[in-house]
């Protein structure tokens, strides 16, 4: 069972990730073409049994949000098959400072806010706060998640890109349970492999992945969710300029499974995760409605993929034999 499940939270196995609707990353008006791609992809998800979807705060500048709002406020029937989940707590360059994290009272509840009303909706299923601030002052972060939650706004909270200490400290002052990590995990990003592989072992120092941090999410029901899943593309159809010895024998690889199988290379990118014992949940950034189509295999592939297939997928893709 899902972690999420077991926080009564019934989600889809997948995610559709928003971050690639809503135009360019600038301050120009949505235009009609956006909202048309936004509505296209969300119906191809819905088509295919996936009801979560990822968004934050500044994907595109509030634009993936507000596209996303726009199909909401023509079709509210839509909300109540829908998990929406959103990211709060990272900010842009401005006039006061660079880019930055800010997990703040004040930032959290006006950026709620802001999602709220660009989503047309009346609240979140999922708060995650986007990246470690180190400026945390977790009694002060706890406060926000506290009012965000009596006042109805946002029903669930969790976080991104955060190790088990980070998780632990926040975790300290909350009354709730934090349920969503997310972070960066796919078959090109083997780092969350590789650090439990390399315990005791002098190569594992340039890994990055925190330690211990895939169990203690285990041990602790918070649901992983992996963000890049689809590997940009890279072994699934995408034309990338130069591609090393190790990334093509991984992409024939997949080729060939997904031919054996009568499946998509999407559906082998994906399986291989979500074979893992974790019960990652992939968060899939393709706006391509055909591809989100094609991601909903990888839940059988994930239920058939042997470990020899999964070893040689990870083996490939590391480009060198495990210790
Ligand atoms: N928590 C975090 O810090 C964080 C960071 C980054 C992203 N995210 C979330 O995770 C989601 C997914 O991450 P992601 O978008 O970085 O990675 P991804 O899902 O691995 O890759 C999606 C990108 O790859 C392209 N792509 C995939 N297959 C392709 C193919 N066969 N041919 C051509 N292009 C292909 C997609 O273009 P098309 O649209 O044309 O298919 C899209 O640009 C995002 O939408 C966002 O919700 C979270």
């Amino acid at each position: 069972m899902m972690p999420l499940e077991k926080r009564g939270i019934s989600s889809s196995r997948l995610i559709l990730g928003c971050m690639g609707y809503g135009g360019d990353w600038d301050n120009s008006p949505l235009t009609k073409e956006d909202i048309r791609k936004t509505e296209a992809g969300v119906e191809a998800a819905l088509a295919s049994d996936i009801t979560m979807f990822d968004h934050a705060d500044i994907y595109r500048m509030g634009k993936a949000e507000e596209a996303f709002g726009t199909i909401l406020a023509s079709n509210p029937q839509l909300r109540e098959k829908m998990v929406i989940q959103s990211k709060c707590g990272i900010r842009f360059a401005d006039s006061s400072a660079p880019g930055r994290y800010d997990f703040s009272k004040n930032h959290i509840l006006s950026s709620v806010d802001g999602t709220l009303k660009r989503l047309s909706a009346e609240y979140l299923d999922v708060l995650l706060l986007h990246r470690p601030d180190p400026l945390m002052d977790a009694f002060e972060t706890a406060e926000a998640i506290s009012e965000l939650k009596k006042s109805g706004k946002v029903r669930h909270f969790g976080v991104s890109n955060m190790n088990p200490g980070q998780v632990q400290l926040l975790q300290s002052a909350l009354d709730e349970p934090l349920v969503v990590n997310q972070l960066e995990m796919s078959l090109d990003k083997l780092d969350w492999v590789d650090q439990g592989v390399y315990v005791n072992h002098a190569d594992g120092s340039e890994v990055s992945f925190a330690a211990g941090l895939l169990e203690y999410c285990m041990l602790h029901h918070i649901q992983l969710q992996a963000w890049g899943s689809l590997a940009n593309g890279k072994f699934s159809g995408r034309k990338f300029p130069e591609l090393s010895e190790s990334e093509m024998k991984t992409l024939q690889l997949v080729e060939q499974l997904a031919a054996e199988k009568n499946t998509s290379r999407e559906g082998i990118v994906l399986g291989w995760l979500m074979r893992h014992p974790a019960n990652i949940q992939p968060v899939i950034g393709t706006t391509s409605p055909e591809r989100i189509k094609n991601c909903q295999d990888a839940i059988q592939v994930a239920q058939e993929m042997t470990r020899e297939e999964w070893y040689s997928l990870y083996v490939s893709s590391r480009g060198r034999n495990l210790p």
